[in-house]
């Protein structure tokens, strides 16, 4: 579908796309209205629809390219935003729709899908990670799927990962690394009497909500990706979308099929000495050097790098990294009483300057939703969440024209046809947003450097030509 230029375009393409809650949209379009007439230019318009809080950046971006199919997943989630992507596929912010509340869905990769064995094992793994209720685990809500692609519905928690928090802030306060850590230890304590092991834990799948509460992510996902057959080195090489080994254990480098809950402390340790150092244990060479390091080397002590850290804290780090499985603390909760005083501290919350702004309430959100609770193994914390509306727009004069409502038919023919109740129509893949592929910026910033290139070539090439031509 070609770009949307004009206003009644892009309020056409929002009805059908289903990005707004009907009833709301045309209730707070009227109220535009009667603030003046609406421009006439597509993208002035989703300006202010944006400023208004009915649309996001996100949805607008693709509207305006003709894109609106599967910003509403069936009929279920309404896609608001991309949170971030890392080798597991991309995380996106959605509304949930009955539910009128924010949900983060990841949507994995369907290469790593394509094996039945590989599908079957994801969703039995997904199915028991679901099973866990812990506050310091992210809370996964469904597994679902929509054609080809499968995705993970989970607790959303507006915060940053703690490989963010470093890496725009600096190493953390001992106090609060240690508390940071003693919460995610409680967590892994909690997977571990369930019998689970997370296989990868590290600063990025461990995210720090506004009040200091910290949440494990991605339980249970490590497992898609180990293969006995294959060796890790090369993966990591060869497929750098799968992360790091910064954080992994010697005998999971070793034999992945032989791992127990003493590789997640060892993986914790290494996300400990990163929070304080800024750097992980083994930050040197290629992969492999990083991989044999950990087999034949002990990592230079915290205090040595950061003399605030007390010698007995550094101990407690050194023992999460013991080479030998039998040095190491034996469980999380062993860990735990080593980090008993630290436990007692209140909560951290995160330096406000490292996090975005705060999310305003959702513009479907039921008026009883403006408190939401956090609990720990702390007391429990009230957090309100931020009150009032985005800025009011400067809204454009009123334009009765481009304020077609839409009848109860076209309502119900829109849903149904993002439900795929109606007879199948053949999709348009220009019309349809692809959750699996690169943000279309980014996508068209590609496609301008090959045009740059190829008008380089083009230019260079009659040069040369003009040089023959004069010269011989
Ligand atoms: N439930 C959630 N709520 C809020 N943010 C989330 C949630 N799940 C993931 N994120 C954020 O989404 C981003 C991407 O997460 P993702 O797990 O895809 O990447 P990663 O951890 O860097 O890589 P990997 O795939 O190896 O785990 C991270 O910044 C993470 O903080
Ligand atoms: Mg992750």
């Amino acid at each position: 579908m070609p770009a949307i230029t004009d206003s009644n375009g892009l309020l056409e393409l929002i009805r059908k796309s289903g990005a707004v809650d009907a009833a709301i949209f045309n209730k707070e379009l009227q109220r535009l209205q009667q603030a003046g007439p609406l421009p006439a230019d597509a993208r002035k318009l989703a300006a202010i629809l944006i400023r208004e809080g009915l649309l996001t950046e996100f949805q607008a971006g693709h509207l305006l390219q003709g894109k609106w199919k599967n910003l509403v997943l069936n009929n279920k989630y309404r896609l608001l935003g991309l949170i971030g992507s890392g080798g597991m596929g991309k995380v996106y912010l959605c509304e949930h729709v009955m539910l009128r509340r924010r949900v983060a869905l990841k949507v994995l990769p369907t290469q790593l899908l394509e094996e039945p064995s590989s599908l079957e094992r994801f969703l039995r793994e997904a199915r028991a990670a679901a099973s866990l209720d812990h506050p310091n685990i992210i809370r996964a809500h469904d597994i679902d799927q929509s054609g080809q692609m499968y995705f993970l519905v989970m607790e959303f928690v507006e915060g940053i990962n703690l490989q963010d928090m470093v890496r725009r802030g600096g190493p953390l306060e001992v106090n609060q690394a240690a508390h940071y850590i003693a919460q995610a230890a409680c967590g892994l304590q909690h997977a571990y009497l369930a019998g689970w092991v997370h296989r990868d834990i590290k600063p990025s799948n461990l995210l720090v909500d506004r009040t200091g509460v910290v949440k494990i992510l991605d339980m249970g996902l490590a497992k898609l990706h180990s293969d006995e057959k294959d060796d890790l080195t090369k993966r990591f090489d060869a497929n750098k979308v799968l992360g790091t080994v910064d954080y992994i254990s010697p005998e999971q480098a070793t034999n992945s099929s032989q791992i127990d809950v003493r590789t997640d402390i060892y993986s914790l340790g290494g996300t400990f000495y990163f929070l304080l150092t800024g750097a992980p244990p083994f930050n040197e060479g290629s992969t492999a050097q990083k991989l044999l390091a950990r087999q034949v080397k002990k990592p230079r002590p915290v205090h040595q790098l950061r003399p605030e850290v007390p010698e007995h804290l550094s101990a407690v780090i050194d023992k999460m990294l013991a080479r030998d499985l039998n040095e190491r603390y034996q469980s999380p909760d062993e860990l735990l009483i080593d980090l008993h005083d630290w436990m007692q501290l209140p909560l951290f919350p995160p330096n406000p300057e490292l996090l975005p702004p705060p999310l305003p309430p959702l513009i479907s959100a039921p008026p009883t939703n403006k408190v939401a609770t956090t609990s720990t193994m702390m007391p429990a914390v009230t957090l309100s969440t931020a009150s009032g509306r985005l800025p009011a727009a400067a809204a454009g004069p009123l334009s009765s024209r481009i304020l077609k409502p839409v009848s109860p038919n076209e309502a119900t023919s829109a849903a149904s046809e993002r439900s795929g109740k109606t007879k199948s129509v053949a999709v348009d893949p220009s019309e349809e947003v692809d959750l699996l592929e690169d943000e279309p910026e980014k996508k068209s910033n590609l496609m301008s450097y090959v045009w740059i290139a190829v008008g380089a070539l083009i230019l260079l090439i009659g040069f040369a030509l003009a040089y023959i031509i004069v010269f011989l």
